[in-house]
């Protein structure tokens, strides 16, 4: 089954072919991406009507680009899929649209996909392919959860953030430092520089006996730090703030992830969304998975963070299960806010 995929929730226009064939594992044929991040940059965040025009202006070239490099027609494509949500309603919607537009076109089914699905499911594409069931970590610039999956739609929510996301603690601590956005990657590379026992900054939740989060208070730590350290802090105290800053937010990820691994019984980890491209929470959670005898899977290092692929290969996943049929083309609907456990199927089904 050939999926061409369309990712357009929130400042990166993602599309992707993706094959899929029973009994072998998926392929990715093509995929093309355009982060928008250059242009949100001056305003220190994502601004919703300039994303949903500029997906508006990338999605057709994009898309021609994919078929060109799989050297595919869309006569080829057997099924459109989309990001339904959650997002940014306008953004999403340029997505939704293009994708019904296509399925009409072609006289093929379109399935809109949850975002979280693709993240969750996008290790399938990585060179390390994991089996079910397994404990998933799912860190983005929106979420914060750690999951129990059994099978495809079978997600059972363990624990989460209950105010910031890992991703959010990045950003924010990484524009108080003056870095830009996005700041994860930008904050991770000034922490290599930087020596993580510098400053004390407090590990929300660690010791809180269940599964759940918080990191808002750590930006509020880091802007103490800055205060005391002066109006022009040298570059060396703010690579160590930054260092201290990202060693704590690793810490409580690999003390809860680890501690979920053991209260599963399960020996497989799965980690997946833009701060699992972070290589000091790698690092940690390789060894710590390493010390209790299991595994973990990522996906490729450039499906981390928002993609094409990812959708594509949760559409076709989700029928391959059996799970949908894909919808007539024709009505569709976005979901700015939409729960995972929406597209679960019940404990024991
Ligand atoms: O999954 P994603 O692309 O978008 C959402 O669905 O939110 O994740 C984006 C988030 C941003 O917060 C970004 O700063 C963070 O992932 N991120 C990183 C790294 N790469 C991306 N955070 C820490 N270290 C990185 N290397
Ligand atoms: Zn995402």
């Amino acid at each position: 089954m050939n999926v061409l995929g369309f990712e357009s929730s929130c400042d990166e226009t993602g599309v992707a072919l993706v094959a899929t064939m029973p009994g072998g594992p998926p392929r990715l044929r093509a995929e093309a991406l355009h982060s928008q991040a250059a242009m949100h940059e001056a305003y220190g965040g994502v601004v919703p009507e300039l994303a949903s025009r500029d997906h508006i202006r990338r999605v057709l070239p994009l898309t021609r680009r994919v078929l060109a490099e799989a050297g595919a027609t869309l006569a080829e494509v057997d099924l459109v899929a989309y990001t339904r949500g959650p997002g940014l309603a306008g953004a999403l919607l340029v997505g939704a649209g293009v994708a019904v537009a296509l399925g009409a076109a072609l006289g093929r089914p379109v399935l809109g996909v949850h975002h979280l699905e693709g993240h969750l499911l996008s290790p399938f594409l990585g060179e390390k392919p994991p089996r079910f069931p397994f404990v998933a970590l799912l860190v983005s610039g929106g979420h914060t959860q750690l999951m129990r999956v059994e099978g495809v739609g079978r997600y059972e929510l363990l624990g989460e953030t209950i105010d910031d996301a890992a991703g959010e603690a990045f950003d924010k601590s990484a524009k108080l430092l003056g870095l830009g956005y996005p700041g994860g990657p930008a904050l991770a590379a000034l922490a290599e520089q930087g020596d993580e026992g510098a400053f004390a900054l407090p590990r929300p939740l660690l010791h809180s006996g269940d599964l759940d989060f918080s990191f808002a208070g750590l930006k509020t730590a880091v802007m103490t730090q800055l205060r005391k350290l002066g109006p022009a802090p040298s570059d060396a105290a703010r690579a160590d703030l930054a260092a201290s800053t990202q060693a704590a937010i690793v810490e409580v990820l690999v003390a809860k992830t680890l501690k979920a691994v053991r209260a599963s019984g399960l020996a497989r980890l799965v980690v997946a969304g833009g701060v699992g491209a972070n290589r000091r929470l790698r690092a940690a959670l390789d060894a710590g998975v390493r010390r209790l005898g299991a595994e973990v899977s990522y996906p490729p290092m450039a499906l981390c963070t928002d993609n094409g692929a990812m959708i594509a290969l949760a559409a076709a996943m989700r029928v391959e299960a059996g799970l949908e049929q894909g919808t007539d083309a024709g009505a569709f609907d976005v979901r700015p806010r939409w729960p995972l456990q929406e597209q679960s199927a019940p404990a024991g089904a």
